[in-house]
């Protein structure tokens, strides 16, 4: 059998490393694959590698419906547009497609996978979550044999780089964000980074495989890094925690419950030491225990490297469905409103004035809610303090209405803020 024609749609930070692959002629790709067409939006730029050989397509849809190329790579990204086209256009032709687009996936993986099934070509995404780290090929094979019954994962390098270095250097927010930008971890608009939406879309899709379900981005419960001060990071250090966008989906009797969330882990928990811009996934899953993958999330090499496997995948005729069973046997099961209960941390910047630790632990007590620490630090340079406590395991609800009842009261001077405490391993809710 010849080799598999491959054409690559996208020639930005992923694509680049992927040209540099097929370039490489010892890179195992190279014996079963043959990249003869790309198309990108600008020609001329330099990658380090000569263009020059491969067919050359100014629209990407046109690249698709080439019937000469097996294989579409998408790295264009974008849950809809010309990504979605140029998907389309290749899976309704019965030709494969690998894609590094998490947005894509997450968002139309139904529609793409069904189109998939009818016409016979393949759609991989390696590349979507975790860059290098295999988390869809371990769920969607290593862990079929299990049951798995909770995920939890660091899968946004560019907040976990923000949130380090926050931790590390005392700079902020937007110095280190400006930093992770020029690293080249974030998305082109770092609102989908530092908003939780990236993160959200590799929740859905690894949440998908892991519990047999139907991708369900509209479902993940989001709350971006935006709110998390220095103070946040120091005094949740002084408590024993280090604050992480955790990323957390869990099977539950209401169906698959998902959320992405600014959280506590206590030092000890196995993502809290997960730092910089690497990404980590751990998976609850019976009978194996608890699994754990850690590497680097983001960037050319890594990247490409998900890409090249899915490749290596097809043209060995091992890729199977795109969420690791038929869309057939994927539940969507009906969802109540989940009932949370855990610990959770408040912040809340408050007049520095006799009797306010009275009036906040008041609030708490209506709400039959026990605080597990207290800690208030001097704030020289304002005329608020920040007083921070952790509750002890609690119904997420009373927390709210503390929280409301506090807000009323003059000396709280502005919105406390709630984050959950996480003290072992991916369980959902655990207290
Ligand atoms: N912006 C993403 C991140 C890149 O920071 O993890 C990989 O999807």
């Amino acid at each position: 059998m010849g080799k598999l024609r491959v054409g690559i749609a996208g020639l930005g930070t992923v694509g680049g490393g992927l040209l540099k692959l097929f370039a490489d002629p010892a890179a195992r790709l190279n014996e079963k694959l043959e990249l003869v067409a790309v198309s990108a939006r600008n020609r001329s730029r330099d990658r380090g590698v000569d263009i020059g050989r491969y067919r050359w397509f100014d629209d990407p849809v046109e690249l698709a419906a080439q019937p000469d190329v097996d294989v579409v790579v998408e790295l264009i990204g974008g849950s809809d547009g010309p990504a979605k086209r140029t998907v389309e256009t290749a899976l309704q032709r019965g030709a494969h497609v690998v894609s590094a687009n998490k947005a894509l996936i997450a968002v139309h993986g139904v529609a793409l996978a069904e189109l998939s099934e009818a016409k016979g070509g393949k759609l991989l995404f390696e590349a979507a979550v975790g860059g290098g780290v295999p988390m869809v090929k371990a769920l969607k094979e290593s862990v079929a044999g299990c049951c798995a019954s909770a995920v939890a994962g660091i899968l946004n390098g560019t907040c976990n780089y923000i949130l380090t270095e926050m931790e590390s250097s005392g700079r902020s927010f937007e110095d280190v964000l400006a930093d992770a930008q020029r690293l080249g971890y974030a998305e082109a608009d770092p609102i989908m980074d530092v908003g939780g939406f990236d993160a959200a879309h590799k929740l859905t899709i690894l949440s998908a495989i892991a519990f047999g379900a139907r991708p369900d981005f509209e479902h993940v419960r989001i709350e971006g890094i935006e709110r998390v001060s220095l103070i946040d990071i120091r005094m949740a250090g002084k408590l024993g925690f280090r604050i992480k966008l955790l990323a957390k989906g869990a099977s539950t009797e209401n169906g698959v419950e998902m959320h992405v969330r600014p959280a506590l882990l206590a030092f000890d928990h196995p993502l809290a030491n997960i730092g910089g811009s690497l990404n980590a996934l751990v998976v609850d899953a019976e009978p194996a225990g608890q699994l754990t993958f850690i590497g680097r999330g983001a960037g050319a090499g890594p990247t490409a490297a998900s890409v090249a496997a899915d490749l290596i995948d097809l043209a060995e005729g091992r890729a199977g469905f795109a969420f690791g069973r038929p869309l057939a046997q994927l539940t969507s099961a009906p969802r109540a409103t989940p009932v949370e209960r855990g610990r959770y941390y408040l912040r809340l910047m408050v007049a520095d004035r006799p009797g306010v630790v009275a009036a906040i632990s008041d609030r708490l007590a209506h709400e039959s809610i026990s605080i597990e620490s207290f800690l208030q630090m001097p704030a020289p340079e304002g005329p608020a303090v920040p007083i921070v406590l952790t509750t002890q395991t609690c119904p997420r609800e009373a927390v709210e209405a503390a929280v409301a009842a506090m807000q009323a009261l003059d000396v709280v001077v502005e919105p406390p803020y709630v984050m959950p405490v996480e003290v072992s391993g991916a369980r959902w809710g655990r207290g």
